[in-house]
């Protein structure tokens, strides 16, 4: 048995969460969008053709904003394609995954769709194979209100409305060697700049992402967002931050403490924005949309996208274990903890492709192991981050060094009272909790739920929809503004206090 502390102190703020920091992202890949969000003839569609199944389990998700559409995919996707009369709209092939696109979902049905889930659009432009024109024109299409050749188009297309689409990113991964139209960071830093200047002269109440790093390991990362951010600081709003994690060799110590790699990342970034701000004199902070993160098998699926070329390949379904949970847990965990910079967060991606929600074409909808961590997360972690200075073990990992077993984070919320987000990284020992939140006034009550289970790689399926799901736990001792709660081996956990 292990033992930690920690206090909990309404006066130690860290800041406000955003909402959009509970954000999912939907690619055109693989059976993400199509067999995913968007099924004609299941029993579920609406007539439009989207699952009601899936659309229900998103709402229940709680994601306030979903990006689209891509990812890789829209640095070849000329978004004209997804629009006007379906049966009009050219086949094409898309080249980042090797895929079959028959644009029946475009920026309206999709833009439709968001809305019916309770989601805002975070909307990527092609800076890959295209540039200022195709993205000027998609702000234009999207948000002019009427009387110009797009803003009328997409009245003809029946939406008389402008859709005031209000995030926009700047590309995708710009600085991957496999990004179509890669670029280097002074080319790259150069079109942002006067893409964003004429995608706000069109709608100056946008925001702007600019392409930060796709990963921490990148050759080029830290001097990537410092020459990018010295072309473009002016213009853009945020910097993106991508990573996907895996369990390697069998290392599940290393993998459990992936936040410590994901802490390390974005205060790098934030180091190197501010160091451009800090040269250039600029007023504005540069903040940090994380719009892509998850867990992710990258070793199992290497080079899925050169099969052959097909409509809706089962590319990247990864099935999610209870420890993969936990970790999806705790980088939220990591998330919240810098939420006075990280503003936006999209995990990647929403359903099918490595997703939280699964389907068969034709059959059910199921929520992974991790879709519970992040529904719990985003339903009850919404309001003020207070900082935690846990005491308690540690243990050593080959990839992140010694990191502490207890990874905690409370959010001051409005409807709970306090929550505490905690993670048991330990694999065979309960760790007992000791918080001192004396500093609440009272406190009377409190529960317990969390995720683990006696199989760390029990996952849910078809068959066993609900295997995996977060159980209750006894109450923990409350005695004068302290509390013990237990929380077992290798497990995600949210007590409340209300
Ligand atoms: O989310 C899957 C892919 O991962 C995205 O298309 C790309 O941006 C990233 O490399």
């Amino acid at each position: 048995m292990h033992f930690a502390s920690l206090t909990i102190d309404p006066a130690f703020r860290v800041g406000e969460v955003d909402p959009r920091l509970y954000g999912s992202f939907v690619e055109h890949l693989g059976r993400c969008v199509y067999e995913g969000i968007y099924e004609p003839g299941h029993p579920t569609a609406d007539p439009r053709g989207f699952r009601g199944d899936v659309a229900s389990l998103t709402r229940e998700l709680g994601v306030p904003i979903v990006r689209y559409p891509g990812g890789n995919f829209v640095s070849g996707y000329h978004w004209e394609d997804g629009i006007g009369p379906v049966e009009e709209r050219p086949t094409r092939i898309d080249l980042a995954w090797r895929t079959i696109e028959p644009n029946h979902v475009g920026v309206d049905e999709f833009q439709r769709w968001a809305g019916s889930v309770g989601a805002e659009t975070m909307m990527a432009v092609n800076l890959g194979t295209r540039g200022i024109d195709a993205a000027r024109s998609i702000v234009e299409y999207c948000n002019h209100p009427s009387g110009t050749y797009w803003s009328d188009l997409r009245r003809a297309n029946g939406a008389a409305d402008p859709y005031d689409i209000k995030v926009w990113c700047l590309g995708n991964e710009m600085d991957g060697p496999w990004q179509i139209g890669h670029k280097t960071a002074v080319e790259y830093g150069r079109l942002a700049a006067e893409t964003g200047k004429a995608m706000r002269l069109v709608d100056p109440s946008i925001e702007l992402v600019a392409c930060g790093s796709s990963n921490r390991a990148m050759p080029t990362f830290g001097s990537w967002e410092a020459t990018v951010l010295g072309s473009c600081y002016d213009v853009v709003d945020y910097v993106s931050l991508h990573a996907y994690y895996q369990e390697r060799d069998g290392d599940r110590g290393s993998f459990l403490a992936s936040a410590v790699d994901m802490d390390a990342f974005i205060e790098a970034v934030i180091a190197t924005a501010d160091h451009v701000r800090a040269v250039g004199r600029h007023r504005k902070r540069i903040n940090l949309s994380f719009d892509e993160w998850n867990v992710w098998y990258q070793t199992r699926f290497a080079g899925e996208k050169n099969l052959s070329i097909e409509r809706t390949p089962r590319l990247i379904e990864d099935v999610y274990s209870v420890t993969d949970a936990v970790v999806v847990g705790n980088l939220l965990i990591s998330l919240l903890r810098h939420a006075d910079r990280v503003r936006i967060g999209c995990q990647a991606q929403l359903v099918n492709v490595i997703g939280l929600i699964m389907t068969e074409p034709g059959g059910p909808a199921w929520r992974q192991s991790s879709y519970h961590p992040f529904a719990l997360t985003s339903r009850h972690g919404r309001g003020t981050v207070l900082r935690l200075e846990p005491t308690g073990p540690s243990y050593d990992t080959a990839v992140h060094g010694r990191v502490p077993v207890l990874d905690a984070v409370a959010v001051l919320t409005e409807e709970d009272g306090v929550v505490l987000f905690a993670v048991n990284r330990d694999q065979s020992q309960e760790l007992t909790l000791d918080v001192d939140a004396r500093s609440l006034p009272a406190l009377t009550a409190a529960d317990h739920v969390a995720l683990f289970d006696e199989d760390p790689d029990a996952v849910n399926d078809a068959t066993d929809p609900d295997r995996v799901v977060p159980r209750p736990l006894d109450p923990p001792k409350l005695d004068g503004g302290r509390l013990q709660a237990v929380l077992p081996p290798l497990s995600w956990n949210m007590i409340r206090l209300t």
